[in-house]
């Protein structure tokens, strides 16, 4: 066993790591309080290769492994959670499901534009009446007579699906089979029949664009089905394993801007005539936030070491999202009840990292459902 990284990785980290402190870190409060969506800055994380981490060059990516994945996604997430969302949505959900499943065709077309940062993709999975239960959705995709689709129905909760040029978007085609009546499409929000509905007022990650999406008598040409009719399901689950490791990282980076602002507070920070880094009660608290911010990180390089080797990973993801996605929640909720009053106000991005930190163990799955695909994968019973 090696925990060494490469220099490939070590050097994308370096990149990801100079953009957020110069770019990112900078300007994630104002983008916070606006809500508005940071396009000059993903253009720039496009241009730097962060969009298509592990996108073969010749469709505009960075030709890296997931382990490179990992820890670019660290550094911006530290930075800005938002940013971090829209940069693991266009790598991990878009841009993977049509590297796995798409036709030539299919990767040029589409996967070059998000890789290279001057596009923005979506996944459209989610319904009103239908999350978790991924199956139970209406949006209707209707074979008509020249091969093509006819699309109607409703998604929500789509991450940046305001901006979003292209979506990877999953519709029925035949009720009656359940998962296996799913089929994925590759839509482009430019032509007719594709709308957009309220955009969501969130607790944080508020610079990531989230939105209702609607489709009225929308056409999908034969050549945009993604993968064969029936097959959408496991689509989406492949994907979303691979986009699990990517929230993993992110809350990891959440975590750990969490923890260094606690560590510095409680060394300045002085109450009854010494610094609060010195009370046991801090000191327990500033133990076990460093043990879940390493496991976090150990269980997220095994899921991603186990998907560049080409292995089954999706036990390991979720284990991962899991327990990385509720040490955020933790570390973030630890570093404001030792900040204080000074972790409650706005004044420091503490009060942020805990409003962001909810998210990740909500989207891509919520902890409730990586413990079900946990026990199963583990019992075999269902
Ligand atoms: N990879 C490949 N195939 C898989 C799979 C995986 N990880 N998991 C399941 N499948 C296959 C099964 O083998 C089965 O295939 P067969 O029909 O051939 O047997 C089929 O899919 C159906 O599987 P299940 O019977 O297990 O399906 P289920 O209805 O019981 O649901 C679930 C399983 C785990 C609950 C699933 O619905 C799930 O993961 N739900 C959560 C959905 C989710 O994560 N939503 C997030 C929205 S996207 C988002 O948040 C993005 C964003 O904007 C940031």
């Amino acid at each position: 066993m090696d925990f060494s990284f490469t220099e490939e990785q070590l050097m994308i980290q370096d990149v990801a790591r100079r953009i957020a402190q110069e770019k990112i870190g900078p300007s994630a409060e104002g983008f916070d309080k606006s809500g508005e969506f940071p396009l000059e800055n993903i253009r720039l994380l496009g241009e730097n290769g962060l969009m298509g981490i592990e996108v073969p060059g010749e469709y505009g990516g960075a030709d890296m492994d997931p382990i490179a994945y990992v820890l670019a996604m660290v550094e911006i997430a530290a930075a800005d959670a938002a940013h971090s969302t829209i940069m693991s949505v266009n790598n991990s959900l878009f841009c993977n499901g049509i590297l796995t499943h798409g036709t030539e065709a299919q990767k040029q077309k589409y996967v070059r534009a998000i890789a290279e940062g001057s596009a923005i993709g979506a996944f459209a999975l989610t319904e009103p009446q239908s999350g978790s239960d991924a199956t139970a959705m209406r949006c209707r995709a209707v074979k008509q007579d020249d091969g093509s689709y006819k699309i109607n129905g409703k998604k929500s909760w789509i991450t940046s699906g305001p901006v979003a040029k292209y979506i990877v978007l999953f519709a029925m085609t035949d009720p009656d089979k359940g998962a296996r009546g799913i089929t994925a499409f590759l839509i482009d929000t430019d032509k007719p029949g594709f709308g957009r509905g309220k955009t969501e007022p969130k607790l944080g990650i508020r610079a990531s664009a989230t939105c209702e999406i609607e489709f009225n008598d929308y056409i999908v040409d034969a050549d945009d089905v993604l993968g064969n009719e029936g097959e959408g399901f496991k689509i989406a689950m492949g994907v979303l394993d691979a986009g699990r490791i990517g929230i993993a990282s992110q809350s990891i980076g959440i975590a750990r801007a969490a923890y260094e602002a606690t560590l510095a507070y409680v060394k300045e920070r002085k109450a009854f005539g010494q610094p609060i880094g010195a009370f046991q009660m801090t000191q327990a608290k500033i133990a076990d936030m460093k043990c879940k911010l390493d496991a976090s990180l150990l269980l997220t390089l095994r899921a991603a070491w186990l998907k560049g080797q080409g292995k089954k990973f999706t036990t390991e993801a979720s284990v991962a999202k899991l327990t990385a996605s509720e040490a955020c929640m933790w570390i973030a909720h630890q570093a404001v009840q030792i900040h204080a009053g000074m972790g409650y106000s706005k004044e420091m991005p503490v009060e942020r990292y805990f409003r962001d930190a909810k998210i990740t163990e909500i989207y891509e799955g919520t902890s409730e459902i990586q413990r079900l695909v946990i026990a199963r994968n583990e019992t075999g019973l269902r």
